[in-house]
């Protein structure tokens, strides 16, 4: 398409009308000027395409297809190849079905467990959510169909969603909360953003010119398209001069013609529109260049892929006297979620996948006894079930309880109150306890769950939401036909009191402040120390791992370099396994506030027993940097950062430290306030000042002992540069010529 002739002949009406949809899902076609439609359905783990009545919550149908794994799960593969894989397949069914682009990755953060949309996100870790998001952008783009992040920015909560302010400061939203976003624009070139519902500080997503055109355009250099959320718009031209190019849906609610009357008025710029338009255009024409024809899906080809992705991503979180894989057939299955298992979340990424098996039916060992248990969709204790259960578990070797969270708890449009299991499952485990000590617990859901009675069971496997294979995947990772090699993407917490945004979430009257700031997640557990239930990373395997030989390019370097780090992993046990090993690294002696250690790499391999690989990861200036206000900038502070190669974040195998000098210079503005020590570290500083620290007599006076000598110098490091004046150890007009010195010494 010549987009520059083809912008001359658009009327201001055409231009305006491109700026929304022509329905729910297309945008808008133009036969005279050949600009087709473009189609757009959910994702993100499978297409939620809707031929007939359409909405954005998932309540009407939606063509039958494929279910994958759901966020929560993926993220647990640890794995990018899986992320890629999945994009690749949703890519072939996108052309297969004319649609444009899928509506994912959803890339938003787990500040608090209980989002009720936290099983489409990630992770509570940035960097872990940026390189799965690249990965899965990469696999859908590759095939020819539009990714769209979403929701472009600080979208952590349902409560209020629409309405809501998140409000955060500058370094914790850059260091957490847009890293995940920067990557997908740099890395994953991803061709739409799909801008948030809430505010941030006040302003909403959809009107936000410092997200919009300061961050995404001119520091990030994204050239593809803001969408916004589905009726996110609040005032549309504004959202133009934001940034903001296509209002989705489209149709009656639409405003085009507010967009056609700010330009007639001059309120707005043609220019400004015809930047958008010109975005829109390359997009509409790039996705129609893209466009393959005559694909065709094969289903089960593509339920096999669902399926082996699910036994990637479960996650064994115990295992005790390794009763698992289970070596006897001897064994009852218990819990409704057994027949009818809970493979995917509610909302507008509901996938319509027909019939599911669940494990009790997969038959692969066998008959197995089963034993309903509970009903999913009370909370109340049956004991009728209970009585049945408990009568097979008597008789039982081993007793497999299928417990999780019912539909209901969690879903787009509201969170969570609780991290409860619901009671009549928790009660029906204790029961079972009571009777038969080998119990076996396998959890559905899409997010963190207190487990009352984790001493008294084995084994815990976690199949989060694990798409439409999820009974066979559970069954094979049982009877040892798979390994388990997921680890966790997010911390479970002890209970919910410790989670750091517990007295911050969901907010008051639409604010929610991110008081925790940069402490979410492990960030928070680990410098603060505490006990969680699982920590981030971890996850069990039927084999076991050791890593030996850790070797770091070089023990100092500037943050211009890149350090390259090799380990050696050896698979020691008996199972052919995979191992995803993290690489984290930990500011050792820094001045502002930070993590004990950050995510920084990873990386996952497979090993037959006995056999051992050497993993190679690079680390540039990004890894050690924090993000400094003053400068508006990530800023490597120079000194010592471990490298630590661990199995998760609370099992570091391996150390090795490197220096790194920073080459950026944050300049200070001192005035009477620059406290003594401050200067102190500045070149000119320490020769005009050292003298008050070394040349007084109180400092030298023997006769005070050294201690009190020690008290004065750090009394004197904290005192302003003012006090100098007040205790007349120099005038004002002194004191004022050397703070201009210092001020000009500080520009050269
Ligand atoms: C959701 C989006 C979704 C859109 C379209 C909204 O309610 O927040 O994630 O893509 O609806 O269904």
């Amino acid at each position: 398409m010549d987009i520059e002739k083809v912008l001359k002949e658009l009327t201001l009406e055409e231009k305006s009308g491109l700026c929304s949809g022509e329905d729910f899902w297309h945008t808008k076609n133009i036969d005279r000027l050949e600009i087709p439609e473009v189609m757009m359905c959910d994702g993100p783990h499978g297409l939620r395409k809707q031929e007939g009545e359409s909405d954005h919550l998932g309540i009407n149908g939606s063509i039958r297809t494929n279910c994958y794994p759901s966020a929560s799960a993926l993220a647990a593969s640890f794995d990018r190849t899986v992320l890629q894989k999945l994009g690749e397949v949703l890519g072939e069914e996108c052309q297969a079905e004319n649609v444009g682009m899928l509506l994912g990755p959803g890339l938003n953060m787990k500040r608090s467990p209980l989002c009720g949309r936290n099983f489409e996100y990630f992770s509570e870790d940035p960097y872990l959510a940026g390189e799965l998001g690249v990965s899965y952008i990469k696999g859908l783009q590759g095939s020819g169909i539009a990714a769209c992040a979403k929701h472009f920015a600080a979208n952590n909560q349902e409560t209020r969603r629409m309405s809501g302010s998140s409000q955060i400061d500058e370094r914790t939203l850059h260091e957490i909360y847009l890293p995940a976003f920067e990557k997908a624009v740099k890395e994953g070139k991803v061709r739409s953003i799909m801008c948030a519902y809430n505010a941030i500080n006040g302003v909403f997503a959809a009107e936000n010119k410092e997200l919009l055109t300061d961050i995404l355009r001119d520091d990030w250099k994204f050239d593809g398209i803001v969408v916004t959320d589905w009726g996110a718009v609040k005032d549309r031209v504004k959202g133009i001069e934001a940034g903001l190019d296509l209002e989705m849906p489209g149709g009656p609610g639409a405003q085009d013609k507010k967009i056609a009357e700010a330009v007639e008025k001059g309120e707005l710029s043609e220019e400004k529109l015809d930047q958008t338009i010109r975005k829109l255009l390359k997009f509409i024409s790039d996705t129609k260049e893209q466009k393959k024809v005559g694909c065709k899906i094969n289903r089960k080809v593509h339920s096999d892929i669902s399926l082996e992705i699910a036994e990637n991503c479960a996650v064994l979180l115990k295992n005790e006297s390794e009763i698992l894989p289970l070596t006897s057939t001897n064994v009852v299955f218990v819990g409704e979620m057994a027949e009818f298992p809970r493979y995917q979340g509610s909302g507008s990424s509901h996938i319509n996948t027909g019939p599911v098996i669940g494990a009790k039916d997969v038959q692969k060992h066998g008959v197995i006894s089963y034993a309903r248990g509970y009903n999913s969709n009370s909370e109340s204790y049956d004991f009728e079930l209970a009585q049945e259960a408990v009568e097979k578990a008597e008789k039982s070797d081993v007793v497999v309880v299928f417990a999780g969270l019912p539909e209901k708890f969690e879903t787009e449009g509201c969170d969570r109150v609780d991290l409860e299991l619901p009671l009549n499952q928790n009660q029906l485990i204790e029961e079972l306890a009571k009777v038969n000590e080998n119990i076996v617990v396998v959890l559905h859901g899409g997010a963190p769950v207190v487990l009352p009675w984790i001493d008294r069971v084995k084994a815990v496997l976690c199949m989060y939401l694990g798409g439409e294979r999820v009974g066979e995947a559970a069954v094979d990772l049982l009877f040892g036909d798979a390994v388990p090699s997921g680890k966790l993407a997010e911390t479970w917490p002890m209970c919910l009191e410790d989670n750091p945004s517990y007295l911050n979430f969901p907010g008051e009257d639409g604010k929610v402040k991110y008081a925790e700031d940069i402490f979410i997640g492990y960030r928070y557990y680990d410098r603060k120390k505490m006990n969680v239930l699982f920590p981030f990373g971890h996850g069990l395997s039927y084999s076991k791992f050791e890593y030996k030989n850790l070797s770091l390019s070089c023990i100092e370097m500037t943050d211009q370099d890149i350090l390259t780090i090799e380990v050696d992993v050896i698979n020691t046990g008996n199972y052919r396994a995979k191992e995803a090993v993290q690489i984290y690294v930990a500011d050792k002696n820094s001045s502002v506030r930070r993590p004990i250690r950050e995510l920084k790499a990873f990386d996952k391999v497979e090993l037959s027993p006995g056999e051992s690989r050497t993993l190679r990861f690079t680390l540039d200036k990004r890894a050690f940097a924090y993000y400094e206000e003053s400068i508006h900038d990530w800023f490597v502070e120079s000194g010592e950062f471990d490298i630590e190669a661990g199995a998760s974040s609370r099992d570091i195998r391996l150390v090795k430290t490197v220096t790194v000098n920073g080459t950026k210079h944050i300049p200070i503005t001192f005035s009477k306030e620059t406290a003594f020590g401050q200067v102190l570290k500045t070149e000119s500083g320490g020769q005009i000042f050292s003298r008050f620290l070394t040349g007084s007599e109180e400092f030298n006076d023997d006769s005070m002992g050294q201690g009190n000598t020690e008290m004065m110098k750090a009394m004197m490091l904290e005192m302003p540069l003012g006090a100098l004046v007040s205790y007349g150890m120099m005038s004002d007009q002194q004191l004022r010529e050397i703070i201009e010195i210092l001020n000009r010494d500080q520009q050269i």
